[in-house]
């Protein structure tokens, strides 16, 4: 309600800019939101906490904080808060089916950790759940945010479920890779066209039809299809009316070397009879070949011609889940510190848009200063404590953080991502 009336406040009496200020607050008011949480008091009333990984000791807890650096102390989120452990934890909401609706997904996220090998996305999962069970294996219906490993990995995913199945998206979409908040956003439209946003801007857009290999292609190259016995696919063939010159092959490659001069101790007795050395001859010009010309039967490249695919059936419901009920954080981390906040399902990218400028927006610049003066006193430690005169000593934390997080467990993740495929 706070936004409609604000809506109202700026409406101008004049009557083109009331009609447009309606409708903006009818657009604003229609938002529906199926979930939303900005992680205040009471979170865990709405969260359940999985017990996956428990009984191995390796079900890691989350702390209820606004992290080391932050645009306002008191805006809280969930984050990971132990190294090399198993992250599950989901939220209920009433279930709804997007037919007939855009769905958007967003939530913000935060790496304090440096990440340099675990992921930061969150899913949708449909049906019944049991969360208190919720884990790697649990199917879901959208799997979306960033994912980073090493070098290689620096993505946003888009994973969609459809008919049992896991599709990766085909487009790569980098994901940010720094310290600092940011906000992913997945939509989802009727017309079967989606974007991926970060920050609110928007980082990649188009089908399902073309970016997801959801259906089977709508069109194959036909297999009765031949190259016809006569098509002509040489672009140039050699000159008939070229003929090799008359001795052409009688120019010798090398011939002596006329300034070359009998050394003066030559011993004709001694040494045999002098001759002297040859050098490559200027007038030599290889084997011969006709010249090449353009063919004047070339017909261009033969290329399959395309059919229907039979296997194609379209689905004209392709973008619909149809009974989406959770939300859900599934993690490994090797290393922790990824603060989850402001998570919102909703009909209205408008609205979403609005959340995150409220959330993020307004607390990124302050974020950014707290995140500077965070690193400086860092510094101003590591250079306390290194001795002054080792080069060797002087990125020792980093490196180490480093070599830490790219042992054995980096290659679990990729397994772990695998599985979930
Ligand atoms: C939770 O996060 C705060 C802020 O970064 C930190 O001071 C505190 O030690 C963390 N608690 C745990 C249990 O990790
Ligand atoms: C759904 O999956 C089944 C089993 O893998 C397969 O036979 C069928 O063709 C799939 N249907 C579509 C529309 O992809």
């Amino acid at each position: 309600m706070a936004m409609v009336q604000r809506k109202l406040q700026i409406t101008n009496p004049s009557s083109l800019s009331l009609v447009i200020s309606l409708s903006l607050l009818l657009a604003i008011s229609s938002a529906k939101v199926f979930f939303e949480d900005r992680f205040d008091d009471g979170w865990e009333s709405r969260w359940v906490k999985s017990e996956w990984k428990k009984d191995e000791n390796l079900a890691g807890e989350w702390n209820y904080t606004s992290g080391k650096w932050n645009g306002d102390a008191n805006d809280k989120g969930i984050q990971t808060s132990e190294d090399y452990r198993f992250y599950a934890i989901s939220a209920e909401f009433p279930e709804f089916s997007n037919k007939d609706k855009t769905l958007v997904f967003q939530f913000s996220v935060k790496h304090e950790q440096k990440l340099d090998c675990g992921g930061g996305y969150m899913k949708l999962l449909s049906g019944d759940v049991d969360q208190k069970k919720f884990g790697g294996d649990t199917p879901y219906s959208i799997m979306f945010g960033p994912d980073i490993c090493g070098y290689a990995t620096k993505k946003v995913h888009a994973i969609l479920t459809y008919n049992d199945t896991n599709h990766l998206i085909k487009k790569e979409v980098p994901c940010e890779t720094d310290q600092l908040s940011h906000v992913y956003t997945f939509v989802l439209r009727p017309d079967a066209t989606y974007s991926i946003l970060i920050d609110n801007e928007e980082k990649q857009s188009g089908s399902l039809y073309s970016d997801w290999d959801l259906l089977p292609p709508k069109k194959i190259k036909d297999p009765e299809a031949k190259k016809p016995e006569d098509w002509d696919d040489k672009e140039f063939i050699s000159d008939p009316e070229d003929k090799k010159p008359e001795g052409y092959d009688d120019i010798p490659k090398e011939i002596p070397d006329t300034d070359a001069k009998k050394p003066e101790d030559w011993d004709d007795e001694e040494d045999g009879e002098w001759t002297a050395p040859t050098i490559p001859n200027p007038e030599y010009k290889g084997p011969w070949n006709p010249k090449k010309i353009k063919n004047p039967n070339y017909k261009g490249k033969w290329e399959t011609p395309l059919i229907d695919n039979p296997e194609f059936k379209d689905d004209p419901e392709l973008y619909v889940f149809p009974k989406l009920k959770y939300v859900g954080i599934e993690l490994w981390q090797v290393k922790s510190g990824t603060l989850f906040d402001n998570v919102l399902v909703s009909d209205d990218p408008d609205y979403a848009k609005k959340l995150a400028e409220e959330t993020w927006g307004k607390q990124k610049d302050a974020e950014k200063a707290a995140f500077e003066e965070a690193e400086k006193k860092r510094e101003e430690e590591e250079s306390k404590d290194a001795p002054v005169d080792s080069d060797a000593e002087d990125g020792e934390d980093s490196d180490d953080a480093e070599a830490d997080s790219k042992e054995d467990p980096s290659a679990e993740v990729d397994d772990d991502a695998h599985d979930e495929l």
